[in-house]
């Protein structure tokens, strides 16, 4: 669906995109993650022909971003960084007048938008003026308008962004939803967004690809040790005891109220302990009222690619939803 060749954008000087390659197949659910100037914004506004790439090219549906833009647009919907918005157009009338903009006929277009209308749940606010709306609401008529011709192509700069946690959780419903019948690539901030949605992520620093994998390989490569939490009432000789089990680094015991023990282990990256760890509980007749391993997430595989060559600042631009 999308084949990206060697892109590049440079502003007066400085290079934001740098010779990036990939590809989106169709069907597929892509997440475009980086932290703040990575150049995803650069990125997706290349391929939807708003902006001239200084160098290489793209392909959407097998039309050439230059050669065939109006093809191009034709199977894309895009919803900007920023959603613009008419604020003194009524919701209904603003997503009609875009219908017919992106060449649909007056029937099809009323038909069309009613659909768009009922997929982003806009039907309460069909007669609002835009400049009334709440961050959501506005967001969803970004939404429905990137849908309302029924492209193939959904390119979705971050979309929830500025949403609360309610709403991100519905966008993220609505995302999954879109899937099924849309290929989508969507760039954002939200990490447990893209880790639930995204069959694959492309993540992007500086200008240039550090990864694209699915969200599950990349935790899985995370080189990171694990982490094993034990709370017990156990004597203070269990320390040594449970280091010396096969796999585990290190023990760090704190001692929590009424004779209760909470020990971090640190374990070698690919191995489980509780196994052991509970057989030696048992064996040495220590009480235990919590056993789990603390697994890694998207976040911590991000952290940890960027942080090579990065500052730690670049990264501390991310939120995570909770
Ligand atoms: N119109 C522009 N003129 C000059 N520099 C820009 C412009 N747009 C973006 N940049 C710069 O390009 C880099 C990438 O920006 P952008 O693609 O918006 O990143 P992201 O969307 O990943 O946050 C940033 O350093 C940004 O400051
Ligand atoms: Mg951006």
């Amino acid at each position: 669906m999308i084949e990206a060749r060697h892109l590049t954008k440079r502003y007066a000087g400085r290079t934001a995109v740098d010779h990036i390659s990939f590809e989106v197949g169709k069907g597929e659910i892509v997440g475009f993650l980086g932290p703040n100037g990575a150049g995803k914004s650069t990125t997706l506004r290349m391929l939807t022909c708003f902006l001239s790439a200084t160098e290489g090219t793209a392909t959407v549906a097998g039309y050439d971003i230059y050669e065939d833009s109006l093809e191009v647009r034709r199977r894309i919907g895009y919803m900007p960084e920023n959603v613009p918005l008419y604020p003194d157009m009524r919701v209904g009338e603003y997503l009609r007048f875009r219908g017919r903009l992106k060449g649909l006929g007056y029937r099809e277009c009323r038909a069309a938008v009613a659909e768009a209308m009922d997929t982003c749940s806009l039907a309460a606010v069909e007669r609002k003026m835009i400049a009334t709306l709440s961050k959501g609401y506005r967001q969803r008529v970004g939404l429905a308008d990137a849908l309302v011709h029924k492209p193939e192509l959904l390119i979705l700069d971050e979309p929830t962004n500025g949403l609360d946690p309610g709403q991100i959780r519905q966008s993220r419903n609505l995302i999954r939803e879109l899937g099924e019948r849309h290929t989508i690539l969507i760039s954002t901030h939200i990490l447990s967004e893209v880790e639930m949605t995204c069959g694959r992520v492309i993540i992007i620093d500086r200008g240039t690809i550090k990864a694209s994998d699915s969200p599950q390989n990349l935790i899985r490569r995370l080189r990171r040790p694990g982490s094993v939490l034990l709370e017990a009432k156990a004597p203070a000789t269990a320390a040594t005891k449970l280091a010396a089990i096969a796999g585990v680094q290190e023990v760090n015991p704190s001692e929590d109220q009424d004779g209760w023990t909470s020990f971090v282990l640190a374990t070698d990256p690919q191995s489980d302990v509780r196994e052991a760890v509970h057989e030696l509980a048992i064996r040495e007749s220590w009480k235990v009222r919590e056993l789990s391993s603390r697994t890694a997430s998207l976040e911590d595989a991000f952290v940890d690619l960027l942080k090579e060559e990065s500052p730690p600042e670049s990264s501390s631009s991310l939120k995570t939803e909770n």
